[in-house]
């Protein structure tokens, strides 16, 4: 898995690391067989860190001025993959062993397509602007 675009941001930067850190994490313990009760430990503890790093993204893009529209589907975006890390808790998919590479794939998508498709088209807002942390 390759690392995260930089955006030019420390902290949003930073926490792409850590998801990028945290994918890699539950794609070996899914590889490893290790109990369902630890993957879903660690994709709950993902979901924080998802729930965070969306806040202080949201707050960034608002504060570089990004344009409503484009703010609103980013902010739906964030919404979306929030609503399915809960429904993937709620059906227990990551505590069913069958159902983890499934689970870890979806993750994986989440965080890399995001970044991809959303997060980099925020780096030339970024550019040039001393955007402090939040
Ligand atoms: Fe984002």
């Amino acid at each position: 898995m390759e690392e995260p675009v930089k955006l030019g941001h420390g902290q949003i930067d930073a926490q792409h690391a850590d998801l990028y850190h945290c994918i890699r994490q539950l794609r070996a313990m899914a590889r490893k067989h290790f109990s369902p009760e630890r993957v879903a430990d660690l994709l709950r503890q993902m979901e924080g860190m998802l729930a965070n790093h969306f806040a202080t993204e949201e707050l960034v893009m608002f504060d570089v001025g990004l344009e409503a529209s484009l703010l609103a589907e980013h902010v739906g975006e964030h919404r979306r993959i929030l609503a399915e890390v809960a429904e993937i808790r709620r059906s227990h998919r990551a505590e069913n062993a069958e159902s983890l590479p499934e689970v870890c794939e979806t993750a994986r998508l989440w965080v890399v397509n995001h970044v991809r498709d959303y997060d980099a088209l925020l780096i030339p807002c970024l550019r040039n602007k001393d955007v402090p942390a939040v």
